[in-house]
């Protein structure tokens, strides 16, 4: 073993397979990597709760921008950093001058001369592409419209950690099926051998392009998935029942997907349709979610169509298949994952 360490030092090979990547898509990493990932975040997860000190990152800075609002990426980013050590800066859309006064080019030449990582959040997926091609530094997608890769980390995290395993597992999404949650859901799945059921009216199907990526990846895999707008079919013996909001970030068709969605809310009767034990199902959701008016835009729905929850049941909300939050706590644990591993220098030398 100190021999063939020894090698390696001398060959002087690169400490980690991850040192220096971005994530952009999920895309950009084997399935071997993601798992490698997944079990990382784990054991960082343990380390917090024993309260085991893990500054991989001392001295590092890290950028965060934002160009969307944010409650669980921005806290976890922001406490991710420090726990690692290095120092997060929030730059919101307001504060610099990003696609406005300045070309995402220049901007991310500038920022990779002084930060050490940056974090983007926004509309184009386009924009953390050129992040990522013009900084030299490693860029992490917090969410564009086309994919959320880091809640992917944390979603599937949260699954193996209820379940024991990633592969075989039955996860149907309920609602919008062609959003960022939903396309990453279907290609993360089939990359990691789990069943992925997209349940769906026929006006918002993924397209065929992430159909067509994702059939190669579950071809690999020995996965199945199934997207269907048939809710019988699409939550039959399913363990995990996920969903989004009805309207993304940056859309504003409440009328047309208030009236598409409605039969395909996550309540009891959908419980019900798994016919799955209780230990088998769980609840997930990337949050944040509609299931009471307690929001400015649920009442706002309520006043207009009449409806109290939207894409999920308080009952099912607070229910005892519910692991919502701990999905979003997961989401400070696997995003210092994915920094440590591309930032932090740390020994992996395969996967
Ligand atoms: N799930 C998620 O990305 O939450 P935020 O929009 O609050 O960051
Ligand atoms: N699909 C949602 C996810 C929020 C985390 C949105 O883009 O608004």
């Amino acid at each position: 073993m100190e021999q063939k360490l020894g090698n390696l030092v001398k060959k002087n090979v690169v400490n980690s397979v991850f040192q220096g990547r971005s994530l952009l898509a999920e895309k950009d990493f084997t399935p071997m990597e993601l798992e490698f990932l997944i079990d990382f975040a784990l054991h960082l997860k343990a380390l917090k709760k024993l309260g085991i000190s893990h500054r991989y990152l001392e001295g590092k800075n890290i950028a965060l921008l934002f160009e969307k609002t944010s409650t669980r990426t921005r806290s976890a980013f922001t406490t991710a950093s420090i726990d690692l050590g290095a120092h997060p800066e929030f730059l919101g859309s307001n504060d610099i001058q990003l696609g406005k006064k300045e070309s995402v080019e220049d901007t991310a030449r500038v920022l990779g001369s002084m930060f050490d990582g940056i974090e983007f959040r926004g509309f184009k997926q386009s924009v953390v592409d050129d992040l990522a091609r013009y900084s030299g530094v490693p860029v992490w997608n917090g969410l564009t419209d086309e994919w959320h890769p880091t809640q992917m980390l944390a979603d599937f995290m949260t699954i193996k950690e209820n379940f024991g395993h990633i592969k075989n597992i039955n996860l149907s999404y309920m609602g919008d099926g062609r959003n960022n949650t939903a396309n990453s859901l279907l290609i993360t799945g089939s990359m990691l051998g789990a069943n992925i059921r997209i349940v769906s009216p026929k006006e918002l199907q993924p397209s065929e392009k992430t159909t067509e990526l994702a059939k190669k990846f579950a071809e690999k895999s020995g996965s199945r998935f199934l997207i269907t707008d048939n809710i019988d079919e699409g939550v039959s013996k399913t363990n995990v029942l996920y969903t989004d909001v009805w309207v993304s970030m940056g859309e504003s068709d409440w009328e047309d997907r208030v009236k598409l969605l409605k039969p395909y809310q996550v309540n009891m009767e959908t419980i019900r349709k798994t016919s799955t034990p209780d230990d088998q199902l769980i609840f997930m959701h990337c949050l944040p979610a509609f299931h009471d008016i307690n929001t400015d835009y649920g009442h706002e729905i309520f006043e207009k169509y009449g409806i109290k929850e939207m894409e999920v049941t308080d009952e099912v909300f607070r229910s005892i298949y519910a692991r919502q939050f701990e999905e979003a706590e997961n989401r400070m644990h696997s995003i210092k994952a994915i920094m440590a591993a591309t930032l932090g220098n740390l020994f992996i030398p395969h996967v």
